[in-house]
């Protein structure tokens, strides 16, 4: 009886109940089960999201108190799941019931074909992580770092399999994000690239590999020049940062929300494509460039400045589109959830 009431509220909600969660049997992989080590901010996401996709999951972490956050995390995230129609109570249920917490690094890592190392972004650390994994882990697991910008090479430099390590960063929260860059260290297999970007695949992710390595990868160096330019903008006292805000989101983010940026200069050049657009706007745009930011560190009272220019902003924010911390992470959540239905992605 409690069933049906369940779905009778679903197909009041959004019509169905979106087929995001797999049956273990419904990918082809030899991947199975995943060790999510580190479960913060981007591990306890990391192990929902796997578990959404139906693999044996564990977690560990450096403390019970830590796990129990990450427990939290993962129901308050499925909470939300039930609420925009993406799982039913059951499936959470399922999800949240198979992931297994640990603080034994061993029973964490033993059985896994596949680790995810989500520890704080330091070498030293990464590195006595990556010895602890190691150490009990099977010599064929892949073990993939959530790193949002370091280096493979250096974090597997002291590994005894450094062939099987990759980074794998993720754009928070990975249990929504489908992005998922792949970084390979000088001694990483190709092979281990090709099952990590089939596994990826074979669970819904976009896995896009960098051919170089490269600080920062792809996304953030492209983030960072956008808000180097923000911060330029804001501190020459050209716009405030909540104008920098709107105009992203109702302007440009509109776009590129749907595709790329080079897509996007595509279309505006008209028939003669995004050459044609260069071609047409390039003096202007070198007259823009001359003027644009370049510098290599962020001003030393940017953090300040940058702080009361978002307080002010969300303080003129109407609550239903987040108005505090709690509030703008459930509307970001809500809005994602639309946008990757479009996308097909949910
Ligand atoms: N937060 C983001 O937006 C984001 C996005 C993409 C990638 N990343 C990357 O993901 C990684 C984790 O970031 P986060 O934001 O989740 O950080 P976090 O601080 O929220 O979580 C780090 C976790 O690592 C645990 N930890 C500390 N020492 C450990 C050890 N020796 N062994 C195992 N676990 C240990 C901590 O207890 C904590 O739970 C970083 O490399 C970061 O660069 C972060």
């Amino acid at each position: 009886m409690l069933e049906i009431i369940k779905s009778v509220v679903y197909c009041n909600y959004v019509g169905r109940v979106s087929d995001y969660c797999l049956e273990r049997s419904n990918h082809l992989n030899d991947i199975e089960t995943v060790s999510c080590v580190g479960s913060g901010v981007i591990g306890y996401s990391w192990a929902l999201y796997f578990s959404l996709k139906g693999l044996h999951v564990t977690v560990y972490d450096i403390s019970e108190d830590v796990l129990e956050l990450a427990k939290k995390r993962v129901h308050e995230s499925l909470k939300a799941l039930i609420v925009n129609g993406v799982v039913s109570e059951e499936q959470s249920f399922n999800v949240e019931s198979g992931i297994v917490y640990t603080t034994s690094m061993d029973e964490a890592v033993k059985d896994a074909d596949f680790i995810v190392e989500s520890g704080p972004e330091n070498y030293e650390i990464k590195h006595s992580m990556v010895e602890e994994m190691e150490k009990y882990a099977k010599d064929e697991a892949i073990i993939a770092s959530s790193t949002s910008g370091l280096l493979i090479t250096e974090i597997a430099k002291k590994a005894k399999h450094p062939e099987r390590f990759i980074g794998a960063h993720p754009y928070n929260p990975p249990h929504l994000i489908p992005l998922v860059e792949i970084t390979k260290g000088e001694a990483t297999s190709e092979d281990v690239v090709k099952r990590a970007v089939d596994f990826y695949k074979s669970i819904g992710k976009e896995p896009v590999v960098l051919q170089k390595e490269a600080l920062g990868f792809i996304c953030n160096r492209i983030q960072m020049a956008l808000y180097r330019e923000v911060a330029d903008l804001v501190t020459r006292g050209v716009c405030t940062v909540e104008d920098a805000d709107k105009a992203v989101t109702y302007g440009p983010g509109l776009r590129w929300g749907i595709m790329g940026p080079s897509l996007v200069f595509e279309l505006g050049g008209g028939e003669h494509g995004i050459a044609g657009l260069l071609h047409h706007l390039g003096p202007s745009i070198n007259l823009w460039l001359e003027d644009m930011a370049d510098f290599k560190s962020f001003p030393d009272n940017f953090g300040a400045i940058v702080q009361s220019g978002v307080n002010e902003e969300i303080k003129n924010r109407p609550k239903e589109i987040g108005n505090d911390s709690k509030s703008l992470a459930e509307y970001r959540d809500k809005m994602l959830i639309e946008m990757l239905k479009l996308h097909g992605k949910l």
